[in-house]
């Protein structure tokens, strides 16, 4: 069984434990629930770290006004056993008033030019949510490395500049996106799902993948995108965005990243995301 921490002189005295010892620590932060795409993660820790730290919470400042945080799925007890299957050391599992420990809370704010596009655009303030709370855990376990997930491709460049505006002193690594079989981005979400809805839900990654294709084979991006979304509303979707975002666009070095596609749209209650890259440049 992995042993699971829940104050702050609790995790404390395993950090110094691993101090002690010189074990370089990773961290993998989630909100539980977990699926094979986070046991990945934790496996990608282990692999470039010698203890892997799991937090597991629930952040209740990146759900807005009538989003899903009361009912978002909690399973600590199925997490912490899949967590001992992957070699994860210890889970960090906080209480609100340890994340939070006043009324009124400090917060990041993420620069507009990477909150104000894609997901943030839709869910206005979800990005200070997620740079909060993540400046937090950092703070907390001081890890060497933390693990996040490209499924949430605008989260980990977010994560990454705020580590390099703020001199954070944690390396970012990225983990690729980890699908069911028939290509479905793995999603705590995807519970949502009525069993029709999954089986319609692989078509939004079926889109992106045959649409970037396209777009590295010189297609015109505006009526593939037309075209996309019209077969995804007939497959029950409501589209929120579809994009095509170069590394510029996105706030990064131009070499340092390939064009992507960023995609999110609603169906039934789950509002799905992905994302792909796309071989030719913006
Ligand atoms: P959560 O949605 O639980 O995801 C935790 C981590 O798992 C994130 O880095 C996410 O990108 C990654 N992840 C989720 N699904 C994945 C998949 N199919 N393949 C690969 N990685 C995947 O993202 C959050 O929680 C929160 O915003 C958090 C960073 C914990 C801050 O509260």
């Amino acid at each position: 069984m992995v042993e699971t921490v829940r104050t702050l002189p609790a995790l404390r005295a395993a950090l110094a434990g691993f101090k002690r010892e010189n074990r370089r620590v990773a961290l993998v932060p989630t909100m539980g629930n977990l699926h094979d795409g986070h046991l990945g993660l934790v496996k990608m820790a282990r692999r470039n770290a010698d203890v892997c730290i799991t937090s597991i919470f629930v952040n209740p400042t990146q759900f807005g006004p009538g989003e899903d945080f009361d009912s978002y799925p909690r399973t600590l007890k199925a997490d912490v056993e899949a967590l001992a299957g992957v070699g994860c050391d210890l889970v960090w599992q906080p209480a609100v008033k340890t994340m939070y420990a006043l009324d009124e809370s400090f917060m990041v704010r993420v620069p507009q030019n990477l909150a104000g596009q894609l997901c943030g655009r839709s869910r206005p303030g979800h990005f200070d949510g997620v740079a909060s709370v993540v400046l937090r855990l950092f703070n907390q376990v001081q890890p060497e490395l933390a693990v996040f997930g490209e499924k949430d491709f605008q989260q980990l460049l977010i994560i990454r500049r705020m580590v390099q505006d703020l001199s954070l002193p944690v390396e970012i690594v990225g983990a690729t996106t980890a699908r069911a079989s028939d290509g479905l981005a793995m999603s705590s979400r995807n519970a949502y799902l009525t069993d029709a809805e999954r089986r319609a839900a692989p078509r939004l990654y079926a889109e992106l993948d045959s649409m970037a294709q396209a777009l590295a084979a010189g297609g015109d991006f505006e009526s593939l995108k037309e075209a996309a979304w019209s077969r995804l509303a007939a497959a029950g979707f409501r589209p929120d965005y579809l994009e095509w975002r170069n590394a510029f666009d996105l706030g990064e070095p131009a070499d340092n990243l390939p064009g992507r596609l960023f995609a999110a749209a609603w169906l039934g209650r789950a509002r799905l995301i992905d994302n792909v890259p796309v071989a030719v440049s913006g």
